[in-house]
C-alpha cells in the first residue's frame, strides 16, 4: 500500500507519551520513506482542534493513563479527529502501576472515528508523582518501540488488517479524572509565562502572578516540568508523604507491552 504521510498525534503534559509516539512514528516513516507530521493536542489552543485523515495516511496515537483510563480532556481532543479507514497504531503511556482499561478505551475511540488500529502498545514511563521509574522511557524503551514499529510496518505492508483486540475490560473502570495535588508558585517566579502556555487546562493566569485555579487543575505537573527556574513545585507535607509511600509501593519495574 502507498503511504503518503505519517502523523504523530499525542496528548502529553509531561512529554513521556510524546517521546513514545515520536519514536514509533519516526521509525515507521523511515521504513516507508515518508515524513512525520506532529499534532500536539496538549496545549490549550488545540482543545478545539479538528482534522480529517485519509486512507493513505498512517497515524500513531499516544496519551497517558490517568487512573486506569484516558484523561477525559484527552478523549475530547482525540474525538475531534476523523479517519477514513485510516490505519493507525494506538499507544498509552503509564507510570509503572497499570494501564487497566485505557488502551482498550483508546482502541475503541479511534475505531469509532474511522481509524483502523493495526498495532498497539502499552508503554512504561516515569510516574508523574513520586520517584517511580525515573528516566523512563530510556534508550532501551525507545529501542523496543522502534523494533515494534518495524514489525508493525511489515504487517501493515503485507495485509491491511485490524488488530482483533487489546487488553482491557468493559464496562471500563471508573477513572480518567485528574489528581488533587495543586502545585505551588514560589517567589523566584520570573513571570515568563511558560507554565501557563503549557497548562492543558488553562488553569494558570498571568494576572494573578501565575498562580493556579484549583478547580481547573488536574495535577498533570506540566507546569512543574516546564518552569525554567523551579518556581512551580509540589512540596506540601501531605504530597511528600504520599509520594514516598507510593514510590515504595510501585518500585517493581514493569515492562512495555506490544500487540501486533
Ligand atoms: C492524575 C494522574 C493519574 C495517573 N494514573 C495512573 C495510573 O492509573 N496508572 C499508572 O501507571 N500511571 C498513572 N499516572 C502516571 C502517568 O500515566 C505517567 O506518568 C505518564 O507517563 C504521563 O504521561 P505524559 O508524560 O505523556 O504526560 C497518572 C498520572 C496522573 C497525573
Ligand atoms: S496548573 Fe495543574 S493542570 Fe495546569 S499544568 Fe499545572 S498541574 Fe497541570
Ligand atoms: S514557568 Fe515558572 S517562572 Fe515562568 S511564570 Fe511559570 S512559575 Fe513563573
Amino acid at each position: 500500500m502507498k503511504i503518503k504521510k505519517v502523523y504523530a498525534v499525542y496528548f502529553s503534559p509531561t512529554g513521556s507519551s510524546k517521546k513514545g509516539v515520536l519514536s514509533m512514528a519516526r521509525e515507521l516513516a523511515s521504513q516507508m520513506g515518508a515524513v512525520v507530521h506532529e499534532v500536539n493536542l496538549t496545549i490549550p489552543n488545540k482543545i478545539a482542534f479538528s482534522q480529517e485523515f485519509g486512507a493513505e495516511d498512517v497515524v500513531v496515537f499516544g496519551a497517558p493513563v490517568y487512573n486506569g483510563r484516558l484523561y477525559i480532556g484527552s478523549v475530547e481532543r482525540f474525538a475531534r479527529l476523523k479517519g477514513a479507514q485510516t490505519p493507525c497504531i494506538v499507544s498509552v503511556t503509564y507510570g509503572n502501576r497499570h494501564y487497566d482499561d485505557a488502551l482498550l478505551e483508546m482502541y475503541d475511540l479511534v475505531k469509532e472515528n474511522g481509524f483502523l488500529p493495526f498495532a498497539a502498545a502499552a508503554l512504561v514511563a516515569q510516574h508523574t508523582f513520586g520517584d517511580i521509574q525515573r528516566g523512563r522511557p530510556n534508550e532501551k524503551d525507545l529501542k523496543e518501540n522502534r523494533e515494534f514499529a518495524v514489525r508493525a510496518t511489515k504487517k501493515l505492508l503485507k495485509e491491511k488488517s485490524v488488530l482483533e483486540k487489546v487488553p482491557g475490560n468493559k464496562p471500563y473502570k471508573e477513572g480518567g479524572g485528574g489528581g488533587s495535588f495543586v502545585p505551588q508558585t514560589k517567589e523566584n517566579c520570573i513571570g515568563c509565562g511558560l507554565c501557563a502556555e503549557n497548562c492543558p487546562q488553562q488553569a494558570i493566569c498571568a494576572a494573578d502572578g501565575y498562580s493556579i485555579d484549583p478547580t481547573r487543575c488536574i495535577s498533570c505537573f506540566a507546569c512543574i516540568k516546564y518552569c525554567p527556574v523551579n518556581a512551580k513545585c509540589m512540596e506540601t507535607p501531605e504530597y511528600l508523604a504520599f509520594a514516598k509511600k507510593f514510590s515504595e509501593q510501585l518500585a517493581a519495574r514493569r515492562e512495555n507491552e506490544y500487540f501486533v
